[in-house]
């Protein structure tokens, strides 16, 4: 089964081309990502509106690039998918109809995919990890702990009640002048510091749930800034390395709870999966490794590239809910807010039931 996969959520035009092979991990035949960082750099952020024309630009191009990298041709796909959101909505429009247009026209199946879904389904991917599976998500617009049990049934065990943690990391970077996208910053800078020099709090450390709060460690943080200033290059290494550092026991304790949450509601899981750029930062996953071995279980990362917003884990989600029967018309609409617990499955009827009686809280972007 051949997927174009199409994402344009936050500020990657992306595309590409994947094969999904029957119960096994599947192969990318082209995944071509274009980053606007420069065009966003110097206003510390993503800008909307110059991200969605950024996309405009760019995506006919992009798409032609991952199809001719795939060496195949639009008649040979099975079906054509995009992010259908959560994301800035601009962009998802303009990703979802170019899928609806490609779709029309070649008479394929379109699959409107959920942006948080193809993050959560990219382990089976690259590792074909079995259901049921504990999801760690976090980037710049999301911070959760999902069960993963099936495609389509998802149940949030734990979510952030303000920042993201990439978002912390982002405006933790730009309070102390380093530059955007923050995060591979301040971990390159928290290298040479010490992260005991300063005292900043670890939010919801101790808390029986699985939620977790980065705005006050942000505020600490600035606090602590403001009271040495002016910083030396070696105070913004300490500043570095003792933020990274209360984020590390942050996401540990946390996990931890996640974890035997999952164990109560949903036995055993297969794996810890992470996801989301924050992935990417060495002493966040060396914390991972470890409490997915105390809780005896493995953790499974994609690589890096597959971490970050891309066109791969469309095409792959689309296969996967293709492979189901889940498509979906050319008047589906493209979703600014769109929780994964609304996602629609075949095994999850009960669960979006379920959903829809509790509150639904935001699903991030
Ligand atoms: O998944 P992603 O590429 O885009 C979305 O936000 O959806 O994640 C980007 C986020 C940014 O906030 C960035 O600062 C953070 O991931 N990030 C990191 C690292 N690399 C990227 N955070 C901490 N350490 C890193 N090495
Ligand atoms: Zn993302």
């Amino acid at each position: 089964m051949l997927v174009l996969g199409i994402e344009t959520t936050c500020d990657e035009t992306a595309a590409a081309v994947v094969e999904k092979p029957d119960a096994r991990a599947g192969k990318i035949l082209s995944n071509v990502v274009l980053s606007q960082v420069n065009e966003h750099a110097a206003f510390g952020g993503v800008v909307p509106e110059i991200a969605a024309r950024a996309h405009v630009e760019a995506l006919d191009m992009i798409i032609e690039r991952a199809i001719a990298e795939a060496q195949c041709s639009f008649a040979s796909l099975d079906g054509v998918a995009a992010a259908a959101g959560p994301g800035l909505i601009g962009g998802v429009i303009v990703g979802l109809t170019t899928a609806k247009a490609i779709a029309l026209v070649l008479e394929k199946p379109l699959i409107a995919v959920n942006h948080l879904e193809a993050h959560a389904l990219t382990a089976r991917l690259t590792d074909a990890t079995p259901f049921p599976y504990c999801l760690f998500l976090a980037s710049g617009g999301h911070t959760q702990i999902v069960a993963v049990l099936g495609v389509g049934d998802y149940v949030r065990l734990g979510t952030t009640l303000d920042d993201a943690i990439g978002e912390a990391f982002d405006k933790t970077a730009k309070l102390l002048g380093l530059g955007y996208p923050g995060g591979p910053q301040v971990e390159k800078e928290a290298i040479g510091g010490n992260p005991a020099r300063f005292p900043l709090p670890r939010p919801m450390i101790g808390r029986a749930h699985a939620d977790f709060s980065l705005s006050g460690l942000k505020t600490a943080l600035r606090l602590e800034a403001e009271r040495i200033a002016p910083l030396s290059d070696h105070d913004v290494r300490d500043l570095c390395a003792s933020f990274q550092q209360s984020v590390v026991d942050v996401v540990a304790d946390r996990l931890r709870n996640g974890l035997k949450l999952f164990r109560e509601r949903h036995g055993k899981p297969t794996a810890l999966v992470a996801a989301g750029g924050v992935a990417a930062n060495e002493a966040i996953r060396k914390v991972l490794h470890r409490v997915a071995f105390e809780a005896g279980t493995v953790l499974v990362v994609p690589p890096a590239e597959l971490c970050t917003d891309n066109g791969a884990m469309i095409a792959w989600a689309g296969a996967e809910r293709l492979a189901l029967g889940l498509t979906d018309t050319l008047d589906t609409p493209p979703h600014a807010r769109w929780p994964l617990q609304k996602v629609r499955g075949v095994a999850a009827r009960r669960s979006s039931v379920d959903a829809d009686a509790s509150t639904v809280i935001q699903g991030g972007a």
